[in-house]
């Protein structure tokens, strides 16, 4: 990754963190960008509850110093702060390249105002560029595997992988995807198939670190 999209990413997550309040739910995103977060939400002493996404980012937010709810105990989630692989200006997104995207997809829906931050290479007309992640359980893998074939798709198990879950993930290639609110239904229907990296109508806002700006994307009708 280049020095220029690490300070954008760093940009996006400086300009969320400044969303958040004293004494608020935050859901503590995954991958990169998101710890620019977890490490702010930190160093400026915010008292907030988090709700990882991931084990990894359990850990890191602990080491911190940060306190955590259990999702469990939550009715709601006030805001999170998660990453993405891809978002279109329509506001979908392509999750899960760091594999957390099942837990990260159950906080974003127990969440308010889900807020993504990104650097300037994950804006996209069309998702599919980047490989569709899918998660599966392995006694169902191969037959997950003929489904997606089946769409389309050609399939990649990400060797040596497990999810928090103990599930397996396939990297799914289904070129540009034209409607991904669409394949996000067929894909909701396979058995087996735990969860998928489409994000549909679930962020209200993107943050998108560009050269020296910060850009504002809002889901229209949010
Ligand atoms: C993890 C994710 C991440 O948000 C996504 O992979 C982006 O990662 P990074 O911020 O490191 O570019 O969906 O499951």
């Amino acid at each position: 990754m280049t020095a220029q999209l690490n300070n954008e990413k760093k940009a996006a997550a400086m300009a969320a963190v400044k969303l958040i309040q004293d004494g608020q739910v935050v859901g503590l995103g995954t991958g990169t960008t998101a710890e620019f977060v977890i490490h702010e939400i930190a160093l400026r002493g915010l008292r907030i509850s988090g709700v990882p996404t991931s084990v990894r980012t359990a850990r890191l937010a602990v080491t911190l110093g940060i306190p955590l709810a259990d999702i469990n105990s939550v009715e709601e989630i006030d805001i999170t702060i998660d990453g993405a692989d891809e978002f279109t200006p329509q506001l979908h997104l392509l999750k899960g390249g760091g594999g957390a995207f099942l837990r990260e997809k159950i906080v974003a829906e127990k969440t308010r105002r889900e807020v993504i931050i990104a650097d300037s290479s994950k804006l996209v007309e069309q998702l599919g560029a980047f490989r569709l992640p899918i998660e599966t359980i392995p006694f169902a893998r191969g037959f997950v595997q003929r489904q997606l074939e089946k769409l389309g798709a050609a399939c990649i198990l990400r060797e040596g992988f497990v999810t928090d879950e103990g599930n397996q993930v396939l990297d799914a290639d289904f070129g540009l995807i034209a409607d991904p609110a669409a394949l996000a239904q067929e894909l909701d229907h396979i058995t087996g198939l735990v969860a998928h990296g489409l994000f549909i109508d679930l962020a209200a806002e993107v943050i998108m670190g560009k050269g020296e700006d910060v850009v504002h994307f809002t889901r229209p009708g949010y």
